[in-house]
């Protein structure tokens, strides 16, 4: 029963987990909110808190699994794409950790690791115990990607169709910026959107061909859209907060949603997920759920806590590469701009 340490430090997380036989034992994270007042996160902070963190949240990983350090059976770590000086504090930590243990290396692609998020056993969640079947759809919707991911297995990616600019993650952190709001705002959109009118204000829908998609349009519409309200009225976003993130979501979530249901149509799969920080949207749940009675789709949502970053995902994505053999050199360095899904060979 393979025994795995697994390590995410890719942004402003740092977090470890322990997978045994499956069954994820621990799943540590200690977020950064040194950022908050930046209004993003500052790379160079970012790795000094990973720096000043990682050592801790391993040994609680451990601590909380019941594992001994000297019975894992491999150490995994993202490796990309990511920040580079965050990356590197993960990978580095692993390595080493590895090479004092004589025991092997995965190395995960961080996206790779969201779409893993769906195998991973959740009470909360029943179907999530047993997986989606494949082909299976997924958007994966973050901070920095948006993409549609066909999955033939739990280890082939094909990436049908992906953003030509912006992710949805930043839709959704630029536009609360716009509001005033702290950084990450997209959790606070989500939350003052409850209760508010989604039809109150119009935003256009982004025209893309094939799968991809266009935020940056969608993005300066909303810009000029405060802009223009706040000059009329210089109180307008206070007495309209709800209205506004409630109708800009709906933008949003809407448009994530025909690309999606376009890929299902033309590929005629309807086992659905979705994954990244932006699947703990509760609208974009909301949504998603309707479809099911709808399209007739089987949908999968991972657990909270499984959608935006962590290291449950990675140990997840790791087992999978355990399973298939799939381990890495030790001359693996951190790729922060490694281009999913990554084809190169990676027994070297
Ligand atoms: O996957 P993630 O934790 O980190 C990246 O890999 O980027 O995603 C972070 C993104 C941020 O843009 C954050 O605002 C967004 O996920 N996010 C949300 C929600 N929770 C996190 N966006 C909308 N609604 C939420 N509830
Ligand atoms: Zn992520």
């Amino acid at each position: 029963m393979s025994k795995i340490l697994a390590i995410e430090s890719s942004c402003d997380d740092t977090a470890a987990s322990i997978i045994s036989g499956g069954k994820i034992l621990s799943n540590i994270a200690s977020s950064q909110k040194i950022h908050e007042k930046y209004g993003g996160v500052v790379p160079e902070l970012a790795s000094r808190e990973h720096q000043k963190n990682i050592m801790h949240v391993v040994q609680t990983a451990l601590d909380q699994s019941g594992i001994s350090k000297n019975d894992l059976d491999a150490i995994a770590f993202t490796q990309g794409p990511g920040l580079l000086g965050s990356l590197l504090v993960g990978v580095s930590f692993a390595k080493a950790m590895a090479q004092g243990l004589d025991i092997p290396i995965i190395t995960v692609d961080h996206l790779e690791a969201h779409l893993a998020a769906h195998f991973i056993a959740s009470p909360a969640i029943a179907l999530a115990a047993a997986g989606p079947e494949f082909p299976f759809l997924c958007l994966l919707v973050s901070g920095g990607h948006t993409m549609i991911v066909k999955m033939d297995n739990e280890t082939d990616f094909q990436v049908l169709g992906r953003t030509t600019d912006d992710a949805a993650g930043e839709a959704f952190d630029k536009s609360a910026k716009i509001l005033g709001l702290p950084y990450p705002g997209g959790p606070l959109v989500d939350r003052n959107a409850k209760g508010g009118n989604i039809k109150a204000f119009h935003f256009p829908e982004p025209d893309v061909p094939g799968y991809d998609f266009s935020f940056s349009g969608l993005k300066t519409s909303f810009l000029y859209f405060i802009r223009d309200h706040v000059k009329a009225d210089p109180d307008f976003v206070q007495k309209h907060m709800a209205d506004i993130c409630a109708s800009y979501q709906h933008r949003i979530v809407t448009y994530l949603l025909s690309q999606l249901h376009k890929a299902s149509e033309e590929t005629g799969i309807k086992q659905i997920g979705i994954s990244g920080g932006v699947a703990a949207n509760s609208y974009l749940r909301e949504m998603l759920k309707a479809k099911e009675q709808e399209l007739g789709w089987k949908v999968y949502i991972p657990a909270f806590e499984y959608c935006t970053d962590n290291a449950a995902m990675v140990a997840m994505a790791a087992k999978f590469k355990y399973d298939a053999g799939k381990f890495a050199g030790p001359q693996q360095i951190a790729q922060p701009e490694i281009n999913f899904p990554d084809l190169s060979n990676i027994l070297n």
